[in-house]
């Protein structure tokens, strides 16, 4: 179960510069209560894909079909992928399994290791591919990618098929599943071509509100992973934000805070803290979804409207010892939205040692959750002291269900907060003119106009150089 708390983002304990009163939140409310029909009518009309996903049993059986021709064969699963065909990957992994998963043994582990290359980095890519060594034989790489053109995507493609095809010879292609756009594109072609095992990215999902569909599952459910929990528990969190009224609804209640904070209380950065390291991989996606999503020069009518929070990511209680400095006494410029774990997945107590030393005696046979919690509590109120706005997600517990909920709510509050900024939440004009200006650079097409504006561009000034 996921539960949002908020007063402490109000007038009443951060003060009335930084905290929203009750008049405030009242006149806000009625434009998310708009904002809430809207995307609901988009939702009822169908024209809001990822919606439909956590009850699309045709994507979880084309996911556990392949599973069960993989699973228990291979030792290791390499996805290739970046941005949204890789961060909620990342994110699952990180959230539903142990941090040593890949570090234990084939027989306890159940699935195979997971290594998500999201980088054009010749060392990850190198160092991870040479590393399989043997083990490349039992190794499944999984590449994903909606359009099957993104440079960083295929081009470690292109290095992982050659490497296949000349180290196993005919057989290369049974150690590939590509996941791509079923209607058509570059890597569709490639794998009708060579014979792959596919999966479905939905047409009318963008990549980074895709991590409910065959994207995300495929690595989820071969690392072992229930993904029907998942899919259950971001179905259960889909029914509560469509149905309930927007006082009550913990996605028209973020909408808002977020929305107050960013258009009328000079809040523009939106910090997502976990206090548990399972759950960082959530924050890194999150950044992207928010950022994405909102962050737009034009609004839907398009004006140049130049909008969009900036969000940012902190783990508790490690920033306690880095940034909370700046949260607390820097410009007082960010909404942080704490994440709080109730029951983490696995408990660890301070012995009953140093009894002869005052100082740690407050340490002793006390449990590591409890430590972690207090220190979020504290981090709290030592935030509303400085009158400095937080709210709490809270998670009963790390498990699929809770994750899967916690996603929706995520994606769900997007929605509503592009209808609040007039924007379209769902493209990235600007991702794509960055992907146009490589391919230029790199030669595709005859775009010679693009690629020697960006070469003079480039070009070191020496006046500039020290
Ligand atoms: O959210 C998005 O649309 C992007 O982050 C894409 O996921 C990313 O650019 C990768 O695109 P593709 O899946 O087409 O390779």
């Amino acid at each position: 179960m996921i539960q949002l708390y908020w007063k402490n983002a109000t007038a009443d304990v951060v003060g009335d510069e930084h905290g929203i009163s009750p008049s405030e939140m009242a006149s806000a409310s009625e434009k998310v209560a708009a904002a809430h029909k809207a995307v609901v009518a988009q939702w009822d009309a169908g024209n809001l894909g990822y919606a439909k996903l956590p009850t699309r049993r045709d994507y979880r059986d084309e996911v556990m079909e392949l599973v069960g021709r993989y699973r228990g064969k291979v030792t290791d699963l390499v996805v290739l992928g970046i941005g949204g065909s890789a961060l909620g990957n990342i994110a699952l992994q990180t959230a539903l399994n142990p941090v040593t998963y890949n570090l234990l043994g084939d027989a306890k582990r159940g699935g195979p290791r997971l290594f998500v290359l999201d980088n054009a980095d010749p060392t990850l890519i190198g160092d991870t591919l040479a590393m399989l060594g043997r083990r490349l034989k039992k190794t499944l790489f999984n590449v994903i990618s909606k359009s099957g053109e993104t440079a960083e995507t295929a081009a470690m493609f292109m290095i992982v098929r050659e490497m296949l095809r000349k180290r196993l010879g005919d057989k290369f292609a049974d150690n590939i599943v590509a996941t791509t756009d079923p209607e058509g594109g570059v890597l569709h072609d490639i794998a009708e071509a060579d014979g792959y095992a596919t999966l479905t990215v939905p047409g009318d999902v963008g990549g980074r509100f895709s991590v409910l569909s065959p994207v995300g599952l495929f690595s989820a459910a071969m690392c072992g992973i229930d993904i029907d929990a998942l899919l259950a528990g971001a179905a259960r969190m889909a029914e509560r934000v469509k149905s309930t009224p927007p006082a009550k609804n913990p996605a028209c209640v973020l909408a808002a805070v977020k929305y107050l904070m960013y258009a009328q209380k000079g809040k523009p950065i939106h910090v997502m803290m976990p206090y548990s390291n399972r759950l960082t991989g959530l924050a890194d996606w999150y950044k992207q979804l928010w950022a994405e999503s909102l962050g737009k020069e034009t609004s839907r009518s398009g004006q140049k409207v130049f909008v969009g929070p900036t969000p940012v990511s902190a783990l508790g209680a490690t920033d306690q010892h880095s940034q909370i400095q700046l949260y607390r006494e820097g410009p007082n410029d960010k909404l942080i939205v704490l994440l709080e774990v109730e029951n983490h997945p696995r408990e660890v107590r301070v012995p009953d040692v140093f009894a002869g030393i005052d100082k740690l005696a407050y340490l002793r046979k006390v449990k590591i959750s409890k430590l972690l919690n207090s220190e979020k509590q504290a981090t709290e109120y030592a935030l509303a002291r400085s009158h400095r706005p937080s709210v709490t997600i809270r998670f009963d517990a790390i498990t699929p269900k809770s994750v899967g909920g916690f996603i929706f709510l995520y994606e769900f509050t997007t929605s509503l907060a592009g209808e609040l900024l007039d924007i379209n939440a769902y493209d990235q004009p600007a991702v794509e003119l960055g992907k146009k200006a490589t391919g230029a650079l790199l030669g595709l097409d005859d775009s010679t106009t693009m690629s020697d504006e960006i070469r003079k561009f480039a070009e070191a000034d020496a006046e500039y150089l020290v």
